[in-house]
């Protein structure tokens, strides 16, 4: 394993807020794309130890990520990543009260080699072991706040229900949270995620992989006004996505532009401009999800954001601004647990502990799970 891509974060954080004698202790394990993550995470809300071994150098060339490349990547790091996240939070595996992992949706090979090393370790510690759903991850990580934040939306009580928009690499969608387990779809989009929108971006311009933050950082230097992108949908009810359209229309923007005109600044409008109409997509359909009977009825006091694409600062701000505007807080989980990481696997893990939803006999990993399905 090359330990120039390992990435230690959130060590020994702990929180002030304790409230049990004993907390649960839960190993969290995340292998469903281009990380191979492992936590300790208490169910006083603690971060003990995080490893996160980012394998997004290994795919970097091929401008996206090789399924087979990574399932191979994550059975060389598995074992180091659990040994070393056991470490740095100087436990034992008999100190873990729980084995979390997860087990879909996502890249099969590398979910398989998560899944199978923690019900290996399950099995020979007879300890519990929690079958995670990757997205419910992500959707609950925002209430494991982070007590070293500064900023202040990572630090809200995030309580059920909440309205949370989930926008990730693989997925895009406002599901109103009822409770652990108890997700309604209310609206998705129809064709890419916004995270695969920045990357297939980012591509078009020669930035690299993952575009996201790439596109993110170039936009804080560009002019959002210089070129008008379509904002697809939002002219029409509903709460549904669509972002292919302003791929294409990026693509045919390129396409008549001269290679000589294509120079910093130009970059810097294209990724500012494009990011303002993803932006204004996402606040056009919470607005209308805010409205929607389903979500008024169930009166959420929490907007929240997640998934890797939560990283972004523009739509951080426009979904706060948004929240004000309909009296409600405005939670974001810190920059650390946005995208992929084994935090939110054993955070989770605990949620699901806390409930029963234990695994009672052998499942099988599902490349793809929707959050309704639990
Ligand atoms: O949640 P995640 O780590 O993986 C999936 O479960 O898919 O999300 C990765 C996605 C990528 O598409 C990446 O480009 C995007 O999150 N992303 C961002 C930012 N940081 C990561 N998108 C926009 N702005 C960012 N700062
Ligand atoms: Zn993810």
């Amino acid at each position: 394993m090359n330990e120039d891509k390992l990435i230690i974060t959130d060590m020994g954080e702990s929180n002030e807020h304790k409230h049990s004698d004993k907390p649960v202790l839960c190993l969290g394990i995340e292998s469903s794309c281009d990380e191979t993550s492992a936590a300790i995470v208490d169910s006083d809300k603690n971060i003990l130890s995080h490893i996160i071994y980012s394998q997004i150098p290994e795919h970097q060339k091929y401008g996206g990520v090789v399924p087979e490349l990574a399932a191979r990547a994550h059975i060389l790091a598995i074992d180091e990543v659990i040994k070393l996240t056991l470490e740095r939070a100087n436990k034992t595996i008999n100190d873990i009260d729980v084995i979390a992992a997860t087990a879909g949706p996502g890249l099969i090979g590398g979910v398989l080699v998560g899944w199978m090393a923690a019900t290996g370790i399950a099995n020979a510690t007879k300890k519990p072991l929690v079958a995670v759903n990757h997205l419910e991850g992500h959707a609950l990580v925002p209430r494991l706040k982070s007590t070293s934040a500064s900023d202040s939306a990572t630090n809200i009580d995030v309580e059920f229900p909440y309205l949370l928009m989930l926008a990730s690499g693989g997925h895009c969608q406002i599901l109103l949270v009822h409770n652990v387990g108890k997700y309604e779809l209310i609206g998705q989009t129809l064709d890419d995620s916004a995270g695969e929108a920045f990357d297939k971006i980012a591509k078009m311009l020669g930035l690299g992989y993952p575009g996201g933050p790439i596109v993110d950082k170039r936009a804080q230097s560009g002019n959002p006004t210089r070129f008008l992108f379509p904002r697809p949908l939002c002219d029409k009810p509903g709460c549904d996505f669509s972002f292919s359209g302003i791929k294409t229309a990026a693509r045919m923007l390129l396409d008549k532009t001269d290679n000589s005109v294509i120079d910093e600044t130009f970059i810097n409008d294209f990724c500012a401009s494009f990011q303002s109409a993803v932006v204004d997509c996402i606040t056009n359909r919470l607005t209308n999800a805010l409205k929607d009977k389903r979500v008024k009825d169930t009166n959420p006091k929490t907007l929240v954001v997640a998934g890797g694409v939560a990283k972004n600062s523009a739509i951080r701000s426009g979904m706060e601004k948004l929240a004000n505007k309909f009296n409600m807080l405005f939670a974001a989980p810190p920059m650390s647990l946005c995208t992929d990481n084994g935090a939110m696997i054993a955070w989770a893990g605990i949620e699901n502990y806390n409930i029963g939803n234990i695994v009672k006999e052998p499942i099988a990993p599902r490349p793809r799970w929707p959050l309704t399905e639990l």
